[in-house]
């Protein structure tokens, strides 16, 4: 159900998912000594509703922050439920206690206009960017490729929230493959539970009143963080049955992270979770078999109607054609099998 709501959210736009306080500290206290001196900016954030914005305005002295700027989009009416009716937005820049009592007061907001809507990719909130040091967010899920882009042609260092499935976009994958963006520590359980204007809440198994549990959330970041470093304990021995190798690409499929063998140094295809585990100094990655492109300069050749009408037979009907270089595994029977996307790795060490 929530994944369903999560594609509604998508072609509705409407994007509407506010973050929970414990998320942003549970992620956050990974990240305390990078933002020493720094200008945090919030721009998917009305600063009167937002938590990333309470996050860092009540945390102003302790992280040690130069300036946080916020800036809304559209909505300008203390409504945690924006409906995004009214076209002008605001900007919020606080500097810090100054009257001692070390709470972020309203007096201490400098609230500000803003010409246009607050829509993130508007020359004011680029200016707005331009200032910034580090960019923290839940941007909107269907605008997450052009976000990041933006994030990127401005070089700034970000802590953002975004789906899983963004890795393997062609926008995205090769900034993961580079080393310039990758995973924060994430959600407990790998879902996250938002707070939502949706009707339909969280299921009744999910316990939490008012709140939308969607699978597959992740952090993405350009910050250094220890977790990034720390080795993937490998304890499986390579066989050829327990890993069969494609039957078009000479890489041996993995089904689980935790089963990539410790003595295999050819190349291995691993589900995309592997992502969650990492680390540039143990793996490098060579590539992703959601991108056709890709497989094909890698000499994939095409799945062929012999292989597709097999597949047939097995009762097989997954969206695949003969055309496509999709990779494919035969079994020890002669049973063809398609593996779920996989990220392409070798092991450095
Ligand atoms: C997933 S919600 C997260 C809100 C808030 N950042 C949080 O984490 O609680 C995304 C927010 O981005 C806002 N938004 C949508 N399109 C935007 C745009 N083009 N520019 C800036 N903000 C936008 C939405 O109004 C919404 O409040």
């Amino acid at each position: 159900m929530a994944n369903k709501l999560l594609n509604t959210a998508k072609t509705a736009k409407k994007d509407e998912f506010y973050t929970q306080l414990s998320d942003i500290e549970n992620e956050l206290r990974h990240y305390r000594p990078h933002f020493k001196g720094k200008t945090v900016l919030c721009n998917c954030d009305d600063p009167r509703v937002s938590n990333f914005f309470k996050y860092f305005a009540l945390n102003f002295e302790v992280l040690g922050l130069k300036r946080l700027i916020a800036t809304c989009y559209k909505n300008n009416e203390p409504d945690l439920f924006s409906m995004n009716t009214c076209e002008q937005a605001v900007y919020i820049i606080y500097e810090g206690d100054k009257n001692g009592n070390k709470v972020p007061d309203p007096s201490e907001m400098e609230v500000l206009p803003l010409q246009g809507d607050g829509d993130f990719r508007s020359q004011e909130c680029i200016e707005l960017l331009k200032q910034a040091d580090i960019v923290c967010t839940n941007p909107p899920f269907s605008l997450f490729r052009e976000y990041v882009a933006q994030l990127v042609k401005y070089d700034k260092s970000f802590i953002i929230i975004g789906h899983q499935n963004a890795l393997k976009y062609k926008e995205i994958f090769p900034l993961i493959q580079n080393n310039k963006l990758w995973l924060g520590y994430g959600f407990s359980g790998g879902a996250a539970h938002f707070i939502s204007s949706y009707e339909d809440k969280a299921s009744a198994g999910d316990h939490k009143a008012g709140m939308i549990r969607v699978s597959g959330v992740v952090w993405y970041t350009n910050l250094e963080i220890q977790k990034r470093h720390e080795e993937l304990i490998l304890f499986k021995t390579y066989n050829p049955t327990d890993y069969p190798k494609y039957a078009n690409y000479n890489a041996i499929d993995i089904a689980r992270t935790s089963d990539i063998p410790a003595d295999y140094n050819g190349l291995m295809g691993v589900p995309i979770t592997f992502m969650d585990k990492y680390n540039p100094e143990q793996f490098e990655i060579i590539g992703n078999t959601c991108d056709t492109d890709w497989l094909r300069g890698q000499g994939v050749g095409i799945m062929g109607a012999e292989t597709i009408k097999k597949l047939r037979s097995q009762g097989n009907m997954a969206h695949v054609t003969a055309n496509m270089n999709s990779l494919y595994i035969i079994n020890g029977d002669g049973k063809i099998i398609l593996p779920y996307a996989r990220i392409i790795i070798r092991r450095k060490k």
